[in-house]
């Protein structure tokens, strides 16, 4: 495994945990009255994009060094991704400091999510 491979699959990783951290802390508020979003969701979502980030932009070099095993990313797969978080950190940053999290500003947060990890998993 190349070095190059192995900071690939390090940010795979942290992207991961920080998806699942975000499911989590999401779905902790299923059944909250009133809802709150945690603090750590903001740092969690632009962790992951951070990740994303880093991993987009070392995928050119990889494929250079292994075409097959490490095709060109879909811009539009990478673009779509990206806007999704995009409104997602939006909505976090605008909402952490509520004492109130809306029903409507939660289910959205939470149906970005699940649509990013959709999209990850079956759109490439
Ligand atoms: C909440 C938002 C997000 C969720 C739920 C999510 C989910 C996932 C999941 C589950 C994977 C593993 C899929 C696999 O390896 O087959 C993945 C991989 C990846 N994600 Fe995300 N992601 C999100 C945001 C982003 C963003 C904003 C970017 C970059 C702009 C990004 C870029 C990537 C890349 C480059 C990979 C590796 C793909 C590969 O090597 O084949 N993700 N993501």
């Amino acid at each position: 495994m190349t070095t190059l491979a192995w900071v690939h699959s390090a940010f795979l990783l942290i992207h991961i945990l920080c998806v699942l951290a975000l499911v989590g802390l999401l779905l902790q508020q299923l059944k909250k009255s009133p809802r709150v979003l945690h603090s750590g969701i903001p740092h969690i979502a632009a962790t992951a994009l951070l990740a994303g980030l880093v991993m987009v932009g070392i995928r050119p070099a990889l494929h250079t060094q292994d075409a097959n095993k490490w095709p060109d990313l879909n811009n539009s797969w990478v673009g779509a991704k990206f806007l999704v978080l995009i409104i997602v950190l939006v909505l976090a940053y605008k909402n952490v400091k509520k004492t109130e999290l809306k029903k409507s500003t939660w289910l959205t947060i939470v149906g970005l999510v699940t649509l990013n990890f959709l999209m990850a998993l079956f759109w490439k």
